[in-house]
């Protein structure tokens, strides 16, 4: 049997040698509907996560499954086009392997996007989010059963800084210049693949949370392990469940994050472009 190490090697000798020697500092995980993001670099390579030995592949609607390399702004990054969610019945372990793949491969910072839920009665469904910090109350993690042999990071991590208090400030800085009123707050995760109810979600208000969703936390810690600085990014495209008459609607979250696609394309692209080097 092939450890995790020696897996992780072949993903990376196999990228290596398809992106040749010009190394991506920047990863990006692209959420629903950015997946049209790539669409913004040039000089594209193109990848299908199906191709990359023991690489997951991606089965969410909008999450098409591609690894993108590219130039944005005179940087070179690498976005992950689709990602993996644990309520497609992927485990916690196989979310965090296409992170370990990014470190492996150079990277050194971590942009997760997504859709969130919004639990802040003064925010409405549109706005952005700066993560600053997570909640997660389910028993497994990412890291659940890593071997001593092969880590690629330390046993037991901290998580104070796991959204990068000096990317964040950045992040705050560019969207004040490009007139966006960014939000900042707690995401809290939810499996799903149900929408929460409204117990869990006036449960989740009173813990301090002011979004929710699916995503995003898995990677956040596997990128704490690793040492990645992240950045957290969410679009809230409905308040959460009880908070409305409504009842909550994938069809909705689609077309929230679709109104507000462009301007988060262009907020993403100025984010990468001025990011420190
Ligand atoms: N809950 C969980 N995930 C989500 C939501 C929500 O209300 N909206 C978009 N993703």
């Amino acid at each position: 049997m092939m450890t995790e190490r020696e897996q992780l090697e072949e993903s990376v000798a196999y990228l290596s040698e398809i992106f040749g020697t010009q190394v991506a500092d920047i990863a990006l995980i692209l959420g629903s509907g950015l997946g049209q993001f790539g669409e913004e670099l040039s000089e594209t390579i193109a990848i299908p996560y199906k191709e990359i030995p023991y690489f997951p592949v991606s089965t969410a609607p909008g999450h098409t499954g591609k690894l993108l390399t590219g130039d944005l702004g005179g940087r070179h990054i690498i976005c992950m086009q689709g990602r993996f969610h644990h309520y497609e019945g992927y485990s916690m372990q196989t979310i965090a392997y296409p992170i370990k793949v990014l470190k492996l491969l150079g990277v050194k910072y971590l942009i997760l996007t997504n859709a969130a839920g919004c639990l802040n009665e003064k925010w409405q469904p549109g706005d952005l989010m700066v993560i600053s910090d997570h909640i997660k109350l389910q028993a497994e993690s990412p890291l659940t059963g890593q071997q001593q042999d092969g880590l690629l990071g330390p046993r037991f991590f901290d998580m104070s800084n796991a959204y990068d208090a000096e990317l964040r400030k950045y992040a705050r800085e560019i969207a004040s210049r490009q007139h966006i009123a960014i939000k900042e707050g707690v995401y809290q995760y939810f499996t799903g693949p149900n929408f929460e109810t409204p117990a869990e979600i006036r449960a989740a208000r009173l813990l301090g949370a002011d979004a929710v969703g699916m995503s995003t936390v898995p990677e956040a810690i596997t990128a704490a392990y690793l040492g990645l600085r992240t950045l957290g990014l969410s679009c809230l495209t409905n308040m959460g469940a009880g908070m409305t008459k409504k009842a909550i609607d994938g069809n909705d979250v689609l077309e929230t994050s679709m109104k507000v696609k462009d301007t988060f394309t262009a907020y993403m692209k100025q984010l990468v472009t001025e990011w420190p080097r």
